[in-house]
């Protein structure tokens, strides 16, 4: 069972929140943040007219990171509302089961905040413990300065660069950045 105690933190704005892992009653919040996310047509590989997750997919998604040691799901908690959302997986087959990717969001209203880095810290911590998990990586859109940012101050390091990756909906194409961390 993958878990993460909620733990209350102060970001580097001075405003506390919840890390915590997410559980089957948070689907339809997480839902919500999702689409808000993808709603705003950037960084994100899904399109809104692709995101159709149901509540009820939600919650076995998040019921199969519970049950899976090597996965999680981590939410920031603002005054009790979800604002930030991180999930991450190991591979499945042997070889790269030592390793995993993550994906990230936090609530448009409260970006540049400081959730997103203690989210990604708590990944972290949380990795370290875990024994299987030597290393996490993860894809980003080469246009995503921010992100970039983010990661690059959490330590990680571009590993490569796919060019032309994306190609968004008004016809431009974007490289994709493949990032990683060892922990
Ligand atoms: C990326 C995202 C998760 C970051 O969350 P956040 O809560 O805003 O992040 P934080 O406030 O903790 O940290 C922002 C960091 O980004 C970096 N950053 C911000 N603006 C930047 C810029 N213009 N150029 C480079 N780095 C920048 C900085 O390192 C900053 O940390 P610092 O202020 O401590 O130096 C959030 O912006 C988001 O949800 N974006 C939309 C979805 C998305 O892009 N997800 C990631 C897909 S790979």
């Amino acid at each position: 069972m993958a878990d993460y105690v909620p733990t209350k933190l102060k970001s580097k704005s001075g405003v506390e929140v919840v890390i915590r892992s997410a559980t089957k009653q948070d689907a339809d919040a997480i839902l919500e943040l999702s689409r808000g996310v993808i709603g705003e047509e950037i960084y994100q590989l899904t399109s809104g007219s692709e995101f159709r997750m149901t509540i009820e997919a939600e919650e076995k998604w998040i019921e199969s990171h519970l049950t899976n040691p090597n996965h999680i799901i981590l939410v920031a908690e603002l005054n009790s509302k979800i604002v930030g959302l991180l999930d991450f997986a190991n591979g499945h087959r042997q070889r790269v089961s030592h390793t995993g990717e993550f994906g990230m969001s936090v609530e448009k209203s409260v970006r540049e905040k400081g959730f997103g880095s203690l989210l990604l810290q708590a990944l972290i911590d949380w990795a370290a413990k875990n024994e299987k998990i030597e290393k996490i990586g993860l894809s980003v859109h080469n246009n995503n300065e921010r992100a970039i940012g983010l990661y690059k101050k959490m330590g990680f390091e571009v590993e490569g660069v796919r060019k032309r990756d994306l190609k968004y909906g008004d016809g431009q194409y974007v490289d994709t950045v493949v990032m990683g961390r060892f922990v």
